[in-house]
């Protein structure tokens, strides 16, 4: 599917463009791939925004459990139901919820392990970077009161011991950070690049120990 297709709502000060499709598409590419016939994907599409990569990978799933939303800016929301009703059926409607969190203070029930997380985050680093005027924007370009870092963390904490992580991100900007975070991991994971599409890499988290 090509951008010019998708008709998502989406905020005047934010557009997704052709790295969220190319993240979807690899996604369930990869679902498909790794997993056996039956697997059932318990997804998070984290820092969602209107909520494309995660309908997106969705719509091209057969079997999933449920598929959460987190994204920190609660504007968003109008924009995700609006897109699940036109681009999800009754049943897939079913299965998805959108949490207006960071995911730092991010609780979902302990006992939930997400399968396949998917993430096309904020890209730069603010102190590398020009800031815009508009607020809104600058949050979906950059990380705010939290870190790469800590992006790493969450997944680490909420991947299941057989599930995949899957995001986008500018090798210059994240790599020095992944390699400082593998360190400190019990050498039970493992982050690599998995694809580029022009100045963005798809990476790959998942456990080693299975
Ligand atoms: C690059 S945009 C991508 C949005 C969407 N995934 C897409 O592909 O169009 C990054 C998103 O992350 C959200 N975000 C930034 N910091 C966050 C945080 N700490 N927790 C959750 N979401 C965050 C922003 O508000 C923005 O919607």
């Amino acid at each position: 599917m090509s951008l010019n297709n998708l008709k998502y709502c989406q905020p005047e000060f934010y557009k997704f463009s052709e790295d969220s499709l190319f993240l979807a598409n690899e996604s369930s590419k990869l679902i498909k791939d790794s997993f056996p016939k039956g697997f059932s994907i318990k997804g998070l599409d984290l820092c969602s925004g209107c909520g494309v990569v995660g309908i997106e990978t969705m719509r091209q799933l057969e079997d999933v459990s449920f598929f959460h939303f987190l994204e920190l800016q609660s504007l968003f929301k109008d924009f995700f139901q609006k897109n699940a009703l036109f681009f999800l059926d009754n049943d897939q409607r079913s299965k998805v919820e959108f949490y207006n969190s960071d995911f730092d203070s991010f609780l979902p029930n302990p006992n939930i392990k997400y399968n396949l997380i998917t993430s096309n985050p904020p890209y730069f680093k603010r102190e590398n970077n020009r800031l815009g005027l508009d607020e809104r924007r600058n949050l979906c370009r950059f990380f705010t009161g939290t870190g790469f870092t800590n992006f790493l963390n969450f997944i680490y904490g909420s991947l299941d011991k057989l599930g995949v992580a899957l995001f986008l991100g500018r090798g210059s900007e994240i790599e020095g950070e992944i390699e400082i975070f593998l360190k400190k991991t019990p050498n039970d994971f493992e982050i690599i690049k998995h694809k580029s599409i022009g100045l963005t890499s798809l990476f790959m988290g998942r456990f080693l120990d299975k």
